[in-house]
């Protein structure tokens, strides 16, 4: 099924493209998760009742509805650029009508990633190439803060994860990968999502071994 009649199904608009003008480098342009790939992660990936998930750079909010709609839990979405924030606010308005009966709140929120203050409940955290490595460490340190004071198990979903964003998790936090999710007939090779996770257990032996170091 084709990429509109996937949004018409769920009341939304999400397809397209929106880029930057000049001179913004930090942040990346608007282009929605496809279809395809969201379907293949969660063949491979499931939230429980209790999950609640963020959206670094929601865009028109496609994966943050595709969630809300599949598990019926609470979903907010972070976004920057005040038109596609609109856009994402529109959206919710036309799928609430369609999505009468799910429960869970579904949440967007004006503004830049590196400043969201993460609330203790949430603890799931997915990435489409947003932004930069810099932006994404800013996050990332945001979330470990976070974690560090309501100590819990954490997971991030990177789809497209580029080798920068890769090495940092890799080298300078406990995130260890536990899945890597494929789409099938995709040629190219950073197509596709790496599942890190951050088990309550781990974080507490990391901040012993940052503790011994200092
Ligand atoms: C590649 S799109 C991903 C959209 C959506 N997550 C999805 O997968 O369908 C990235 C989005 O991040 C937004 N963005 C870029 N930098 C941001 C920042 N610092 N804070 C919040 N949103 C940002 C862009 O405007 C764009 O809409």
């Amino acid at each position: 099924m084709g990429e509109r009649k996937q949004d018409k199904l769920l009341g939304i608009r999400t397809v397209g493209i929106r880029e930057w003008k000049d001179g913004v480098v930090h942040y990346n342009r608007y282009e929605a998760t496809p279809y395809k790939a969201l379907k293949s992660l969660f063949k491979h990936y499931k939230f429980s009742k209790t999950d609640k998930v963020v959206d670094f750079g929601c865009g028109r909010g496609r994966v943050a509805f595709y969630i809300h709609n599949h598990f019926n839990i609470p979903v907010t979405g972070i976004e920057v650029n005040d038109k596609t924030y609109e856009e994402a606010l529109d959206n919710k308005t036309r799928y609430k009508f369609k999505a009468k009966d799910i429960g869970a709140p579904i949440h967007f929120h004006y503004g830049l990633a590196e400043h969201y203050k993460i609330d203790k409940s949430y603890n799931c955290f997915y990435f489409f190439n947003p932004f930069s490595v810099q932006i994404f460490k800013k996050v990332i340190n945001n979330i470990l803060r976070s974690v560090e004071k309501d100590i819990r198990t954490v997971d991030l979903i990177l789809y497209y994860p580029l080798p920068e964003f890769k090495d940092f998790l890799k080298n300078n936090t406990p995130f260890t990968i536990i899945n890597k999710i494929r789409i099938p007939g995709t040629k190219d090779c950073h197509e596709k999502f790496i599942i890190y996770r951050l088990r309550e257990e781990d974080y507490i032996a990391y901040e012993n071994s940052l503790a011994d170091i200092s």
